[in-house]
């Protein structure tokens, strides 16, 4: 079992869609649990809109069901659980207890390692929450995904300084940057190898780049309500990390 998070600094960047992509992908010879972390802004009910769930995954965080029962089938080997679109303020997700968060993650990596998945991948909330601060300390993979502009790119830094750096060491954790979005303007590439560079001076272990453009077949798709592609070249990079793990490049 390997546990992937879908992480960025900022919201909008195309953490959703790629953790849906990648999890319809792998899915296809692998058991996959695509988790809907994001407890302030859900979607998957707006996306896999054909499953009506009853229990979700604050149900399971606040005790009040056990794990399996909050799980819905999607397809032969992908499961989901989705996290609930109303805005519960006694829910203990949106508490400062730092010693539930760490109770939870305990539990969890107890119940998941019951339940036989060969990957587990979480879509988070953007930013730093006490959630993703825990949990994170778990994650075999890390995909960090940042649009390709100047803040974007900055507050991602910070992120991977201030907060992968101390989460992330545990030994063996692979981190994959998707830089999304990129306008097909010939000027990027280089502007794009100068912040990979300052990235691999910003974490201990190497970090695995992938960039995806701006793409308009896709953006019309999410229009339709139809889930996402990624270009076939992406999609056998994003595949062969996840399956060998191997170094990919921009070029
Ligand atoms: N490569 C791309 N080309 C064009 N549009 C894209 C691309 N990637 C994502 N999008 C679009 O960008 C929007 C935001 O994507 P998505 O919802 O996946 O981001 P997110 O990081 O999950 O956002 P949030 O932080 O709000 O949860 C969606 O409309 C999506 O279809
Ligand atoms: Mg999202």
């Amino acid at each position: 079992m390997r546990l992937v998070f879908v992480h960025s600094y900022k919201g909008g960047s195309g953490k959703t869609s790629i953790a849906i992509h990648l999890s319809q992908t792998l899915s296809t010879t692998q058991k996959v649990l695509l988790i809907e972390a994001d407890f302030l802004m859900p979607s998957f009910k707006n996306i896999f809109h054909e499953v009506n769930p009853e229990l979700y995954f604050n149900d399971y965080l606040n005790g009040a069901a056990p794990l399996k029962d909050c799980i819905y089938n999607q397809s032969p080997q992908l499961d989901i659980l989705f996290a609930s679109d109303t805005f519960n303020p006694s829910d203990r997700i949106h508490s400062y207890d730092r010693s539930w968060f760490l109770k939870i993650r305990n539990r969890f990596r107890s119940d998941i390692s019951n339940l036989r998945y060969d990957l587990i991948i979480f879509d988070m909330t953007p930013g730093l929450q006490l959630f993703a601060l825990s949990m994170m300390t778990l994650s075999d993979y890390l995909l960090i995904i940042l649009r390709a502009d100047y803040q974007s790119f900055f507050g991602t830094q910070k992120l991977v300084k201030n907060f992968y750096s101390r989460v992330v060491p545990k030994i063996g954790t692979k981190v994959l940057a998707v830089i999304n979005q990129v306008p097909d303007v010939e000027e990027m590439d280089s502007l794009i190898e100068e912040w990979q560079t300052i990235y691999q001076n910003s974490l201990a272990s190497p970090i695995t780049f992938v960039r995806v453009n701006y793409d308009k077949e896709l953006a019309y798709n999410a229009a339709r309500q139809l889930v996402t592609y990624i270009p076939p070249d992406v999609d056998q990079q994003l595949v062969e990390f996840f399956n060998n793990g191997t170094q990919t490049n921009l070029e």
